[in-house]
């Protein structure tokens, strides 16, 4: 086993960052290293030295908040030693965008995948960049919007629209009207129940339109009677007539600000991130034998829940959440009703599928670099790096290394499920097992492949079946990965400092 310690990192010290808010940061700590050592050297490098949630924010980074996303250094390093310097990148969960406008940055194709609409239109928009005349209609329509809401507001204009109880009961009532105001302003729906106050301003389908809702899902849970993004309590929140139309049109020039660094910092012709809603087993858009890094953090089984965690945000954008719903991998949601060993499967399967179709999109040298921590199912740990490894195998990947670093874990009900194995995050890497027909899509014969896959499906299944099955006999009290090939125990990899 190869073992690192802490380096001092690349941070950024670019000081026209606005210097917004600040949150947990990303923990420095031994990295511990196994597998193919030229590769195992790369990633100790990627996940080393102190990663502080300011250089988390840089630019457009930093606009809008987002479940567990990656952490930038982590993307850019990744794609800096992961992938050659004209190569395609390719996220099949992209949530914010964050691979993406590093791929852009490190001045690399790319390609950006996820089922969730807010994500998709996140990514899009932070990826793209912008001109200075295009900030400057970004910065003219947010004010002749803003200018559309506070007439409306003194004018006492009423609602354009019912609103759901759900909204009733989460905004002070002249929030609720400042918002619907907003809404209507960007929304260029007529309405005349709305007495619309005159010049109300027009704005074209394009970049300013998609940024400018944008502005709007920033702000609304700031504007919330809710504390946090993730909060299901609400606590009474005074906030003065106005309040909410000003923070549209600060949150936009803010947004500028981050674009504009961005955009400056984009090297001359950089390729345009190519970002589809789609399911992550669903890649057609890509073609096969094309990419050279499948760079993604997968959900974490258990952990997150993006529909109830974005409920808002759709309601609010008009954003149709139904195959998020029904698609979503890993959400808390779909496994929490299920027996632990299920739970595992499923997410099991459903990352085999994903991994299976990234397969299929790999170059002859592409890999696969997945990051992704250990989580809970129910009280029980599951282990992520032989789950994601044995998952490769069905998919017909062959493992090459892996990095690993502890994460504290916070919740108290399952805290104990890390008693005896520190929870971790780790960067595995993978690559074709087998060499893929380097024919035309349409020309491929994957029975061959079949055959194959079908072999090694079997074969893994069942000493996954026997890991899980050894899992889930044990009591709660004594967590245990579902590692098939029982090759280490998650402790090797996640010693404490000082190891
Ligand atoms: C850990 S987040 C990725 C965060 C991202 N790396 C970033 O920096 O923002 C996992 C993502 O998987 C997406 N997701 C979940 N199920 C999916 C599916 N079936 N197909 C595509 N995306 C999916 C979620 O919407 C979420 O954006």
């Amino acid at each position: 086993m190869n073992q690192s310690s802490s380096r001092g990192n690349s941070r950024d010290t670019n000081s026209n960052q606005p210097n917004y808010r600040r949150a947990l940061g990303h923990h420095a700590g031994p990295v511990q290293t196994r597998g193919d050592e030229d590769t195992a050297a790369r990633l100790s490098t990627i996940m080393s030295g102190d990663m502080d949630e300011d250089s988390a924010r840089h630019h457009v980074h930093g606009f809008h908040s987002y479940p567990a996303r990656m952490h930038p250094t982590v993307a850019q390093r990744s794609i800096d030693l992961l992938c050659p310097p004209r190569g395609i990148v390719l996220d099949p969960f992209c949530g914010s965008g964050t691979v993406l406008v590093e791929s852009r940055l490190a001045g690399r194709r790319s390609w950006g995948i996820d089922l969730n609409p807010l994500a998709v239109l996140l990514a899009r928009v932070k990826s793209r960049g912008a001109t200075p005349q295009e900030l400057r209609s970004l910065l003219a329509t947010a004010g002749e919007i803003a200018q559309y809401a506070e007439a409306r507001r003194k004018e006492k204009r009423g609602a354009t629209m019912r609103y759901s109880p759900e909204d009733v009961e989460l905004f002070d009532p002249h929030v609720l009207l400042e918002l619907d105001s907003l809404q209507h302003g960007l929304s260029n729906k007529k309405n005349k129940a709305a007495g619309d106050v005159p010049n109300r301003p027009i704005v074209p389908p394009g970049f300013v339109f998609e940024a400018l809702w944008l502005v709007l899902s920033s702000i609304l849970v700031k504007v919330s009677r809710k504390p946090g993004d993730s909060s299901n309590t609400y606590v009474p929140r005074r906030l003065a007539a106005g309040f909410a139309t000003r923070m549209f049109e600060r949150k936009a020039a803010e947004f500028a600000e981050r674009v504009e660094v961005f955009s400056r910092r984009l090297v001359r012709d950089a390729p345009i991130a190519k970002v589809v809603e789609s399911d992550a087993r669903d890649l057609d858009v890509v073609r096969d034998g094309s990419v050279d890094l499948v760079l993604s953090s997968p959900p974490y089984a258990g952990t997150y829940d993006y529909v109830e965690h974005h409920r808002l945000r759709f309601r609010w954008l008009g954003m149709q959440s139904a195959d998020m719903q029904r698609g979503e991998i890993g959400a808390r949601r779909h496994l929490k009703h299920l027996r632990y060993s299920d739970a595992v499967r499923q997410f099991q399967d459903d990352l085999t599928d994903v991994l299976r179709v990234a397969r299929t999109k790999l170059a002859r040298d592409g890999k696969v670099a997945l990051i992704i921590a250990d989580s809970v199912v129910g009280i029980q740990p599951v282990f992520a790096e032989p789950l994601v490894r044995a998952c490769g195998e069905k998919a017909g990947l062959a493992w090459i290394a892996t990095a690993s670093q502890a994460r504290p874990h916070f919740h108290r009900s399952s805290q104990h499920a890390f008693d005896r194995h520190p929870r971790c995050e780790h960067l595995v890497v993978m690559a074709l097992s087998k060499p893929v027909s380097r024919q035309q899509p349409a020309d491929i014969d994957r029975s061959a492949d079949k055959a194959a896959d079908k072999a090694v499906d079997k074969a893994v299944d069942k000493a996954v079946d026997k890991a899980v099955d050894k899992a889930v006999d044990k009591p709660i009290d004594t967590p245990t990965q579902t590692n098939p090939t029982a090759e280490h125990n998650p402790q090797d990899l996640c010693q404490t400092a000082t190891e």
